[in-house]
């Protein structure tokens, strides 16, 4: 790849800030100078130098967050704050993108990365990612519910939905689940409980397949993946990428 984009892509300045460095001669490609953006250089092979220091090339980041309420899971948005202003200098040069959208009012684990096949694995209705929520309902959650939603409810477009797994873990007028899902329409959840006559009035993604959202994250925290968490996002993909 091209010189400019490799250091563009590692956060090391506009076009404009590279152009300066490679003609401070600041820059070095297996010991010598470059001071043409246009090379092409191999990231895996060529050492390539930033006033003296090694740049270590990655081209995908994987950011695990625990989103907020408030903010809208897309990268821009004219009105709202978005989840991706939440992440800091360090990581927008990667452009990340939210795997799959919560809801500006729904917390929780979501995963921000600027691999597009990780994305699309996780978020294919055709791959049957499991995603599981927590969530407080407004009304008496019964078993009747749980056959409902086992079966596929129908939501009020008509669209049946996947079979889902709905836990119950308190039953009373307001009630607690949880409830496992294989796919990601607009309101969800929400709109499948609204079929069975019930308020969805707090909603947490608790899992994305193997991904559990880490405890430790307050809302508004984000850290990279672990390894483990890493090599399960590898497995969808089939690829190791670094
Ligand atoms: N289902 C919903 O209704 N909202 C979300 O944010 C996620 C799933």
């Amino acid at each position: 790849m091209r010189l400019d984009k490799l250091l563009g892509n590692m956060g090391y300045g506009s076009r404009k800030e590279i152009k300066s460095l490679l003609k401070k001669k600041h820059i070095s490609v297996n010991e010598t100078i470059i001071k043409d953006g246009s090379v092409h250089v191999d990231p895996d092979s060529d050492i390539i130098k930033v006033q003296g220091d090694i740049v270590h090339y990655q081209k995908y980041i994987y950011l695990m967050m625990n989103k907020p309420p408030g903010f809208i899971s897309a990268t821009a948005d004219k009105v709202d704050k978005t989840v991706i202003d939440i992440v800091s200098k360090d990581y927008q040069h990667f452009n990340p993108f939210p795997v799959g959208r919560l809801d500006k009012d729904t917390e929780g684990l979501l995963l921000l990365t600027n691999d597009g096949d990780l994305a699309h694995q996780l978020t294919s209705p055709k791959k049957d990612v499991p995603k599981s929520y927590y969530a407080k309902i407004d009304g008496f959650v019964t078993e009747a519910d749980i056959s409902s939603f086992k079966s596929g409810i129908v939501l009020e477009d008509g669209y049946k939905a996947k079979p889902a797994k709905l836990t119950i873990l308190h039953a009373g007028n307001e009630s607690e689940i949880e409830i496992a899902i294989t796919e990601g329409k607009y309101h969800q959840v929400k709109r499948m409980f609204e079929a069975v006559d019930k308020k969805v009035t707090y909603l947490k993604r608790l899992t994305m397949g193997n991904l559990k959202l880490d405890e430790n994250l307050r809302l508004s925290e984000y850290r990279e993946l672990t390894d483990q968490e890493l090599n399960y996002c590898f497995s969808l993909t089939k690829e190791k990428k670094s």
